[in-house]
């Protein structure tokens, strides 16, 4: 597969510090209720919140930025922070108690509590445009097949003949497992272009940003 450019990073100097223990205490308790889903005991660090989400400064006003499982926002205020005005976002979170946590945090966006898998009908929906970025706290490597053929078949529907890139992350310690594996070639079958980033070591445990774009055929 062809490499991806990498776009440069904006300066961060001035972010403001996330609130990793109660998110973490908060986040813990979703694991352990719904382990497959949440699939990490805690948040994204900042490092890899940064390396996710990337440079926006490409995005025009209009456009929108998708989120798919923000959780509880670590990837969610980078975005804040690098969306130029005038351009859209939408996070879509299945976990209703983090949609709220959400929606509390960061009052000027906006949060769909549903499954990614569902992404054409969202934005339909909501009379939103196909993104022009979607990026992913999925977690691949514990999701069944079902879940991920449907994320898989949207972000398909979402990038078909467009410029958009998806990025996501998986932990290095899981990426072997079966299920990351699968995510991985159903990807690389549909995609042509992929780039991947890191390990970002700073992050516990450490994980790999993965860059997709370009729809086959598309
Ligand atoms: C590994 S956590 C990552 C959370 C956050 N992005 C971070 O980096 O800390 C995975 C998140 O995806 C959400 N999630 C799982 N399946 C989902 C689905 N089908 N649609 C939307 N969100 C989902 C979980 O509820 C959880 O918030």
């Amino acid at each position: 597969m062809a490499p991806l450019s990498a776009a440069p990073e904006p300066d961060l100097s001035n972010q403001p510090k996330l609130r990793p223990v109660r998110d973490g205490l908060g986040f813990f308790g979703r694991f352990l209720k719904n382990p497959t889903s949440v699939g990490a005991v805690l948040p994204s660090s900042r490092w890899l919140a940064r390396a996710l989400v990337g440079s926006l400064d490409h995005i025009r006003p209009g456009e929108l930025v998708v989120e798919y499982g923000p959780g509880t926002g670590p990837a969610t205020e980078v975005v804040r922070q690098r969306l130029p005005q005038g351009t859209r976002y939408l996070g879509i979170e299945l976990e209703p108690r983090f949609r709220d946590l959400l929606a509390r945090r960061f009052p000027t966006m906006t949060f769909h509590q549903g499954s990614a898998g569902d992404v054409q009908r969202i934005l339909a929906d909501r009379d939103l445009p196909r993104p022009a970025r979607i990026i992913s706290g999925l977690p691949f490597a514990s999701l069944p097949p079902a879940v991920q053929d449907a994320v898989v078949d949207g972000l398909v529907w979402a990038m078909r003949d467009s410029d958009c890139d998806f990025r996501t992350f998986q932990y290095a310690h899981a990426y072997g497992l079966k299920a990351a594996r699968r995510f991985r070639a159903l990807m690389n079958e549909r995609f042509a272009h992929f780039e991947r980033i890191g390990p970002i070591v700073r992050n516990v445990p450490p994980a790999f940003v993965l860059r997709y774009r370009g729809v086959r055929g598309g």
